[in-house]
């Protein structure tokens, strides 16, 4: 695996193999690798003759209150497994190379209405940090293809937003969510969780399985669904962000006939904010 830091030498690698032919996959990711990034890695290597993945922590997408200090960083691990897959580029820039006007002097990439929902609404200025990122990484690398998990659902959402507003030629593949065998999804937050927390933790998920069988049962009822499912989280002991039935695609409230559904829920088990989400498609009756 090649392992490259600036800009203009991982440009002049990817013009030499577009030369050739060849179709590039990016995996944009700020490492701490688990099986669910990887799993990334292998979906862009399907699609892409040549695969770049990203890690890089951006500090733009971190609230001031966040983690951006605290944040995993294991650069070595992530390396093995990374070559352990065959990756075949590596891109790890620093602040510098990425921000060299520093501090709020950056060109930024934002995308309205979608971004005020959900993440967005606790999480003031992460999405333009995320579309601007993304859209320097679509840049620098030119690549064909981009894989983003459907674990983060919304910047799953906004990343295609932005495309097709901005016409960037891209296509982007969404990635199932990887779950631990207990359901928890896969996160690098995860390991911020004590013993206790750990155990209580994918009852996140069992709660969103609840409302799913709910929904599928026939209550449409989904503002009552949705308060159920906080107070019960509260009475787990989380800390409840947001629990909500969306419409899939356009993220505002599912009303009885949406047939497209996501159930997306955010909430803190002590001072760890985990997010999950699960989609369901309803048949139409009529
Ligand atoms: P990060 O949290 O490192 O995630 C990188 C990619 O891995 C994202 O597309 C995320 O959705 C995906 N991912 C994380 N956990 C997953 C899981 N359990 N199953 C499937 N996919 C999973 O998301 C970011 O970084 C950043 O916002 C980034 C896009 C890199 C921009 O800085």
């Amino acid at each position: 695996m090649l392992i490259v830091h600036t800009i203009s030498e991982l440009q002049e690698r990817l013009n030499d193999l577009r030369r050739t032919g060849k179709q590039i996959g990016l995996v944009p990711t700020m490492g701490n690798l688990h099986q669910g990034h990887l799993q990334l890695v292998k979906t862009a290597q399907q699609h892409a003759d040549i695969t770049v993945v990203t890690l890089f922590v951006n500090p733009t997408q971190f609230g001031a209150n966040e983690d951006l200090d605290s944040y995993p960083r294991t650069f070595q691990e992530d390396c093995d497994k990374l070559s352990a897959l065959n990756t075949d580029i590596l891109f790890a820039p620093n602040t510098d190379e990425i921000y060299p006007r520093g501090g709020d002097a950056n060109t930024l990439v934002h995308v309205p209405e979608i971004t005020n929902v959900l993440c967005g609404e606790s999480r003031p200025n992460h999405f333009d940090g995320v579309t601007t990122i993304v859209s320097k990484l679509f840049n620098i690398t030119r690549a064909d293809v981009a894989v983003f998990g459907e674990k983060d659902y919304q910047q799953l959402a906004v990343i295609r937003r932005m495309v097709d507003d901005l016409n960037i030629p891209i296509k982007i593949i969404g990635e199932p969510i990887v779950r631990e065998s207990d359901g928890l999804a896969m996160s690098s937050r995860n390991g911020y969780l004590s013993t206790d927390e750990r155990q209580l933790a994918p009852s996140i998920q069992q709660t969103l399985l609840h409302i799913e069988q709910s929904i599928i049962n026939g209550n449409s009822n989904f503002r009552s669904l949705e308060a159920h499912a906080k107070l019960q989280l509260t009475n787990l002991g989380f800390k409840p962000n947001y629990f909500h039935i969306y419409h899939h695609d356009l993220l505002r409230p599912a009303t009885a006939g949406d047939t497209d559904i996501v159930i997306l829920a955010a909430a803190f088990l002590g001072s760890t904010r985990l997010i999950d989400n699960l989609c369901i498609r309803l048949t139409s009756n009529k």
